[in-house]
């Protein structure tokens, strides 16, 4: 077990700024390393980290105070039976013929209505003017709540993921994300009791529909489930398209063999989450003591899963320092399922839920944004800089395209 005080500390600004190099440095010289100010034992290396979430001795009751306190108790803290049914209450609405069929004109919707907003002015933020709405509007439509409220939405699931990533726990953060909790029970917990007598076809229908063992899921549940649902999926996906933008234009020859192959959307999205992965650090707990080659971890204390360390593991990955939509030792075709070889949407039991969801709206927003904007670069000057520690992506990302190149509507 390493305790050496100069290796790079994971809440500094230095790492802030650029946390590769530091990775590098914890995989080889400290791959079990215990971090006092986090007060946890942190993992890099792939095949570690990857132990720790498909292993059901690291159980995620990490949980119970990284989230519970602003979502309540959600499927992310179950384990066994009880997770399995309530995570299959809303599986299928993410994947096959409900996410093609019922979905997709939600999605495709989405992405046109952003788009048509910036499509014929010649430049946009596209973080501020797309990413950030886009995957947030398309959970408000599934759930079949108002977009009028989007920048309620926004606030919120952006404080609970403050409240999430609160490493060195800032009072003020804790304490906008347990407002945060009072605030989206007050308008959620009316909505839900409305939609009990009015049901649709929507996902917060299923939900009050749902009956977990012969008992009616409270309006509690309902709510942590939705507080989750906005969260998990709003603010990742949100990262995962600015980030496969900023990659492919960082490598213009990528960028140009996606624009003829759109086929190479899924390819370049993996990767991205390979190299820029939207989640950098997952949290677990041993309930036993736990060896690994670097030190042994004992039971019940505090686990940080480094994946961006993980992702770019030379033990795993040839070149990892490299974005290569063209490798050959990642494979595309399981990405976005639990048998993916890239550690973004975790491994095991609680592997993302949306995995497939987040893959579409990927590439029918980048689709989209290709139609609009063929000749899209960073912006004159621009140059996009990475920001945050838990979850990362750019901060901006300005371009500039030709309005005329965009097709009429
Ligand atoms: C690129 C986009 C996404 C990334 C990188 C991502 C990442 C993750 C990760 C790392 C986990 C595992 C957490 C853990 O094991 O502790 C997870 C779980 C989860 N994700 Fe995602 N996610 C994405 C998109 C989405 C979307 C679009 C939704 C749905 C709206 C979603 C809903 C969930 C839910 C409900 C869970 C909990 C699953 C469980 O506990 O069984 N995610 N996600």
């Amino acid at each position: 077990m390493t305790t050496v005080p100069e290796l790079p500390d994971i809440l500094s600004p230095e790492f802030a700024i650029d946390p590769y190099g530091a990775y590098r440095v914890l995989r080889e010289r400290a791959p079990v390393y215990w971090h006092e100010g986090t007060q946890s034992f942190v993992l890099s290396r792939y095949a570690d980290v990857a132990r720790a979430f498909r292993d059901p001795v690291f159980t995620t009751a990490n949980y119970d105070w990284q989230l519970e306190p602003v979502h309540g108790r959600t499927i992310l803290q179950l384990s066994g039976r009880e997770h399995a049914v309530r995570r299959a209450l809303v599986a299928p609405a993410f994947r096959g013929s409900e996410l093609r069929e019922r979905f997709l004109p939600v999605i495709e919707r989405n992405a046109r209505t952003l788009i048509d907003g910036f499509r014929r002015t010649g430049q946009v933020e596209l973080v501020g003017e797309f990413s950030t709405h886009y995957p947030v509007n398309v959970i408000v439509d599934m759930l079949g709540l108002n977009q009028a409220d989007h920048a309620r939405f926004h606030r919120w699931y952006t404080a609970i993921i403050a409240f999430l990533g609160n490493l060195s726990r800032d009072p003020e953060v804790a304490a906008a994300g347990e407002r945060t909790r009072v605030e989206f029970a007050e308008y959620m917990l009316p909505i839900i009791g409305r939609r009990r007598s009015e049901l649709g076809e929507d996902l917060l229908s299923t939900l009050c529909r749902a009956e977990v063992d012969g008992t009616r899921m409270s309006d509690e549940d309902i709510k942590a489930f939705c507080s989750l649902l906005l969260t998990a999926g709003g603010e990742t996906t949100d990262k995962a398209i600015s980030a496969i933008i900023a990659n492919l234009l960082a490598h213009p020859e990528q960028y140009a063999a996606v624009r003829q192959d759109r086929s190479l959307i899924t390819r370049a999205f993996a990767e991205t989450l390979r190299y820029t992965p939207p989640v950098h650090m997952i949290m677990r707990q041993p309930a036993e003591d736990v060896a690994f080659p670097g030190g042994t971890i004992p039971a019940g204390s505090t686990v940080t899963c480094l994946i961006g360390a993980a992702n770019r593991d030379g033990e795993r990955y040839r070149a990892p320092d490299s974005f290569d939509i063209f490798r050959d030792d990642l494979e595309t075709a399981t990405a976005f399922s639990a048998a993916a070889d890239h550690l973004a949407f975790a491994l095991g039991r609680h592997f993302c839920v949306g995995a497939l969801l987040a893959e579409t709206e990927v590439e029918v927003g980048v689709n989209q944004l290709l139609d609009a904007m063929p000749d899209m670069r960073l912006a004159h000057g621009f140059r996009p800089i990475e920001q945050g520690v838990f979850t990362r992506g750019p901060a901006e990302l300005r371009l500039e395209f030709s309005p005329a190149q965009g097709r009429p509507v």
